[in-house]
């Protein structure tokens, strides 16, 4: 049997409409709740998925490969160092040729300024979905999970529920974007209303907070940006605050540290949390700097839901993938 979205490619967050979004979350929560009773969960038997990585991962990696395992599939993990990807296989022949090996083709390329150009060259060619385990400007598949997630904690009603979405210090300059980003445009397709905050050196892309702006139009929800973490963090429901890099990418070490020193009281501490509600979720899709850019108390304190939230990753990547694949 076909699903509605067999041979769909997820790239960007948008690619799947509202509605789509909804049912995947359907079908994540009840492969989770198949888990824990210990039911069969295998849609994609005989199935294989190609894990192309360019960059190195905990949670993608191996969320990705239980996911399959549970499916009753395979993941074939394949490092780009180890192929002939620097020898001049170029996307197409990646396309192509794991296009008639596997099912479905997820990859993690992360590289500054390219986008997700190489992901969709090799969308162009395959006949299988390709799934974006994170580019330079979106992480799909972490965002499902972090819906998941304010789902499960929040209720599936969100409307005017203040989440917001903080950059915080961290001891590495040039973190990916790719998760804010990914953030601002999906959530304010759930009714949430959100406030970005960032110091003025820390801005997302342009087209980006363009397509935030949008959607929370459409959407008739709030999309504020603020400069000031204690003032978003006022009163809301939902926490997100991680480190990402700036815009302005200097080859200079030595400036970029002096720009990211500037705002090290940027932390998630358990006073900037009592500003939120009683009852606000503090969210992080990990790694995390631990008492850089969040305290230990907040991490592993009751308001923390950082691993339901790591968790959630595989049970929305297998809906997608059976969804997808199936
Ligand atoms: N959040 C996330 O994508 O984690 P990894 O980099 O470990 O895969």
């Amino acid at each position: 049997m076909q699903t509605f979205l067999h041979g769909r490619d997820l790239i960007g967050d948008l690619d799947f409409s509202k509605e789509e979004v909804e049912t995947i979350l359907d079908v994540a929560f009840d492969l989770k709740r198949k888990r824990a009773l210990n039911e069969s969960t295998a849609y994609l038997r005989d199935k294989v998925l190609a894990m192309l990585f360019f960059f190195s991962s905990t949670r993608t990696r191996g969320s990705f490969e239980a996911g399959m395992a549970h499916l009753g599939g395979h993941a074939a993990f394949i490092e780009s160092r180890t192929t002939q990807i620097a020898h001049g296989d170029t996307p197409k022949e990646i396309g192509e040729i794991f296009g008639r090996y596997f099912d479905g083709i997820a990859i993690r390329h992360v590289d500054w300024g390219v986008g997700n150009k190489y992901i969709s060259e090799v969308a162009k060619y395959s006949r299988v979905p390709v799934l974006n385990m994170q580019c330079d400007i979106w992480h799909p598949f972490q965002c499902l999970a972090d819906l998941m997630t304010i789902v499960e904690k929040k209720g599936r009603d969100l409307r005017r529920k203040k989440m917001v979405v903080s950059w915080a210090y961290a001891a590495s300059y040039q973190k990916p974007m790719s998760v804010p980003q990914s953030l601002i445009v999906q959530m304010p397709r759930f009714g949430m209303d959100v406030v970005l905050a960032h110091p003025p050196e820390f801005r997302l892309m342009p087209e980006v907070m363009e397509m935030a702006q949008e959607q929370a139009r459409k959407y008739k929800v709030g999309f504020e940006v603020v400069d000031d973490m204690e003032e978003a963090f006022k009163d809301a429901d939902i926490i997100y605050a991680k480190s990402w890099g700036a815009m302005v990418h200097t080859p200079d070490a030595n400036e970029g540290a002096e720009i990211i020193k500037k705002y090290s009281h940027w932390i998630t501490d358990e006073r900037k949390m009592a500003l939120a509600k009683e009852d606000a979720i503090y969210m992080h899709p990990l790694p995390a700097d631990r008492n850089i850019e969040v305290t230990d108390g907040v991490m592993d304190g009751p308001q923390s839901v950082v691993y339901d939230e790591a968790e959630n990753r595989m049970h929305a990547q297998m809906a997608v993938m059976a969804l997808t694949m199936g």
